[in-house]
């Protein structure tokens, strides 16, 4: 006998257990199958950003993955330098937390970055799964997927016993990594390269308090002179401060497989110490390549793509986990509603719509920042095939005092600051913008500020755009606008004069049969603008309104009264839900 359910998830990954999580809060049958024993075994991705933690905070974890992160004032410093106790190069303020983008920030979003390494994360969006009952089942791989007109036959082998069990879904997602068998069995066409470069990742302890405490930081690039890796002779990634790290190092295969053996790499971690006293303990390594690799369409009849399945890339930027939890924001409510019968499937074609561009933006920003790091190693005189003398000699040119020096010095600035585009680039991280059927278009422009877009983000509340954040009050807590928002449900934000806005949407909500829920946000309002921050975003008039998706993006804007609320509401509603 088969197993049946609604929907299928292959992948308990960042992208998988987030899907899990949230059906399950929505009330959604779903079986979730992974071929490993458990959660990510090593810390991996880190780097999480302030959408990702609004996600955690609709899923009511945020206080929880806060607990387990290192707070964002530990992100501030990203040092380069020839070893932790030898020569610094450079540093630039990440993620943020320098004086001239912290105000973007916290204006932005009430979530603050963090970071919060996989191994650590990924127990948090369980634990939040499970305890809404959903059904995860780890050592359990896919082996076979098929779909018909009906819904989709798996085959899944369970790895302790080898016995083969059928599950028959209506829908299923492949969020089953960068090696997607469900992206393979069924032909996703995949856009870009495979094998840009190799990476070796060596999970360690190493207490280097005394050569950060005052410099503390996520990233550490150690650039040795006679070593022109892209990320120099490896990077320090903090897990935790400042005892716990990852250290990344690039090789080419064509010269050799990297020795693995635990003396050589404790070898390798002193070469970028520079301090031999220190004590290193190797904890674990892993290897992965880097892709540069896109799905043309996430989704393919019943199935769906999400997270490193869909989208492949390097490191930079740190997007990788983000984009996947994201992914998952977005699809979830879909399929909650069409399952439920309160949407119509045209729903599910959103999906593509709406965040393969996403994707493809994610990838080809991480490539480009990741070519964009070559700038520092011609700044400091590094060259292919270069001496160590050579090198070092280079480098102590750069810090003399001479007009050339000074010269160079400024070319190194230059290259630093354009390092800004992988470490402080506010509009990649919140500058989502979605254009699909799920969006009514209201013929309004998108806000022009001539800032770069990848750098800066333009809160705004035309149809498309994710909800601005602004601080409120309810009684005596302060939330922030998105909290009155999402929790799996449409709502209606209205003004001060919304009393035709209460009566049109308790009318479409019966008659449509899906839940809308209203939030008066204004001057002494149920949720008070108490510091007026909200009227001078919102772009409505007290009369006016906004239709809010459960993942916060904006449906629908009606900038004041209309004749006919109900009416404009109906359809409003009837188009964001593809009816
Ligand atoms: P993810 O790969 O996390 O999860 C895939 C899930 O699918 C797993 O649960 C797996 O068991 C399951 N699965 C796969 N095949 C299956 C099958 N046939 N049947 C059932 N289940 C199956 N990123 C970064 O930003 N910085 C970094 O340093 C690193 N380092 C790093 C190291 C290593 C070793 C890896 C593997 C990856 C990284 N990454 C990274 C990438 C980062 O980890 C990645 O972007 C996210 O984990 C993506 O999350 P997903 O949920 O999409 O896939």
């Amino acid at each position: 006998m088969a197993i049946q359910t609604d929907v299928l998830v292959v992948g308990a990954g960042p992208a998988g257990l987030t899907l899990s999580a949230l059906l399950a809060t929505y009330g959604v049958d779903a079986v979730t199958v992974s071929r490993h024993s458990g959660t990510a075994n090593s810390p991996r991705a880190h780097i999480t950003n302030q959408r990702t933690v609004e996600v955690f905070r609709d899923l009511g974890i945020e206080d929880r993955i806060r607990e387990l992160a290192t707070p964002n004032s530990y992100m501030t410093n990203n040092v380069w330098a020839t070893s932790f106790a030898g020569q610094e190069i450079a540093r630039l303020q990440t993620w943020g937390t320098g004086v001239e983008r912290k105000a973007d920030y916290e204006a932005a979003s009430p979530s603050s970055m963090c970071n919060a390494p996989q191994h650590l994360l990924e127990p948090a969006i369980l634990a939040a799964a499970s305890d809404r009952g959903a059904d995860i089942r780890f050592s359990t791989e896919l082996v076979s997927i098929a779909q018909d007109d009906d819904g989709v036959t798996a085959v899944v082998r369970h790895r302790d016993t080898g016995a083969e069990e059928t599950i028959r879904a209506r829908y299923a997602v492949g969020a089953d990594g960068a090696r997607s068998t469900v992206a393979e069995q069924l032909g996703f066409a995949m856009e870009g390269e495979t094998g840009l470069g190799s990476a070796l990742n060596i999970w360690l302890e190493a207490d280097l308090t005394k050569y950060c405490a005052h410099r503390p930081g996520v990233l550490y690039w150690m650039a040795q002179p006679g070593n022109d890796f892209w990320v120099g002779s490896g990077t320090w990634i903090n897990v935790k401060p400042f005892t716990e790290w990852v250290l990344l190092c690039m090789y080419d295969p064509a010269e050799g497989e990297p020795d693995l053996d635990e003396e050589s790499l404790i070898a390798r971690a002193r070469m970028t110490i520079g301090d031999p006293d220190i004590e290193v303990r190797i904890k674990a390594v892993s290897k992965w390549q880097i892709n540069h690799m896109v799905a043309q369409s996430y989704q393919q009849g019943r199935v769906f793509l999400a997270g490193d399945a869909a989208h492949r890339h390097p490191p930079a930027n740190g997007l990788g986990s983000n984009t996947s939890v994201q992914d998952s924001f977005n699809l979830a409510w879909k399929l909650a509603m069409v399952v439920k019968g309160e949407a119509g499937e045209g729903l599910l074609d959103t999906y593509t719509a709406e965040r393969q561009p996403v994707g493809r933006r994610v990838v080809d920003r991480a490539l480009k920042s990741v070519q964009d790091m070559a700038p520092i190693s011609q700044a400091l005189g590094f060259a292919p095939g270069q001496s160590s003398e050579d090198g070092w000699a280079s480098l102590k040119e750069l810090f003399a005092s001479s007009a050339e020096s000074a010269r160079r010095r400024e070319q190194l600035a230059a290259a630093v600051q354009l390092q800004n585009y992988q470490f402080n680039a506010h509009g990649m991280d919140l500058g989502q913008r979605y254009a699909s059927v799920a969006v009514i278009e209201d013929g309004t422009a998108w806000p022009q500020t001539g800032r770069d877009p990848d750098l800066y983000h333009q809160a705004s509340t035309r149809p498309g755009a994710s909800i601005p954040h602004a601080w409120l009050q309810r009684g005596t807590e302060t939330i922030s606008t998105l909290d009155v928002v999402g929790k799996g449900r449409f709502t209606l934000v209205t003004g001060l004069d919304d009393q035709a806005w209460r009566e049109a949407a308790a009318a479409v909500s019966a008659e449509l049969g899906v839940e809308l829920a209203v939030a008066q946000i204004g001057v002494r309002g149920d949720n008070d603008d108490v510091l007026g921050t909200w009227s001078g975003l919102r772009e409505i008039a007290d009369d006016g309104c906004l239709l809010v998706r459960p993942d916060r993006f904006i449906a629908w804007r009606q900038k004041s009264a209309t004749l006919q609320p109900a009416a404009a509401l109906k359809a409003a509603l009837s188009a964001a839900l593809g009816r």
